[in-house]
């Protein structure tokens, strides 16, 4: 009997300790990594979704992410204000009537959700140390960029509570992507 098939039947006989070991035994092992520590998991599950609910306690405003911007050296990539460095510009330059299509494609202006911005500077900024910044610089950059694309007013403040708030230019104009499961193909084009 196959070892799944053995699975299963273990299954239907209710007998979960049987069946892990059975699933157990069949798992090949290649003598390599280890598992990780809860530590370890909880150091990469800092995913933020678009409700907020996993946001860190915190808060900041557009006047402090200002500082922040050129103390964690974003300047040097980004540019002051955030244009005219080599790394992508993160300040819209079109006006605010113009549809929002027919303006640049910069995160704190496109996104569809405030708590994407704030995720993606959490996790991917400053680049090369990824994950150094406080809760409270990553709330004050947040709110710096959004303010310097005109979606909120310099005063401000962004904590847990008012970040989901935001609502971002695009309103609903966004294409949601279908939820992905196993085995379910990416879509063509597209590229991550
Ligand atoms: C060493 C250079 C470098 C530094 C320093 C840096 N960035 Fe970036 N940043 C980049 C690059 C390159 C990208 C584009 C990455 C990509 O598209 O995959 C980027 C992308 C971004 C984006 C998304 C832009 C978009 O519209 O898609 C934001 C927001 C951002 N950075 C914010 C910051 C902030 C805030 C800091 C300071 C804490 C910072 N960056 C520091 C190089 C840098």
């Amino acid at each position: 009997m196959g070892s799944l098939k053995l699975a299963a039947t273990l299954l239907l006989l209710g007998s979960p300790v049987l069946v892990s070991s059975a699933l157990a035994q069949s798992a090949p092992t290649y003598g390599l990594g280890r598992t990780p520590s809860a530590e370890e998991i909880r150091a990469r599950d800092i995913n933020i979704g678009s409700t907020g609910e996993e946001l860190p306690p915190g808060r900041g405003t557009p006047k402090e992410g200002a500082k922040v911007f050129t103390l964690q050296g974003c300047i040097v990539c980004h540019g002051e204000e955030g244009v005219g460095g080599l790394g992508p510009a993160l300040k819209s330059k079109t006006s605010q009537d113009l549809p929002i299509w027919r303006r640049e494609r910069i995160l704190p202006l496109r996104s569809p959700f405030a708590t994407t911005v704030l995720d993606y500077i959490n996790r991917g900024m400053r680049l090369g140390r990824e994950g150094t910044l406080k809760p409270d610089e990553v709330y004050a950059l947040t709110a710096y960029l959004l303010f310097v694309n005109k979606v909120i007013p310099e005063d401000t403040v962004l904590d847990e509570k008012s970040l989901p708030k935001v609502k971002m230019p695009i309103g609903e104009g966004w294409a949601r992507l279908p939820d992905w499961k196993p085995g379910t193909r990416r879509l063509q084009g597209y590229p991550y």
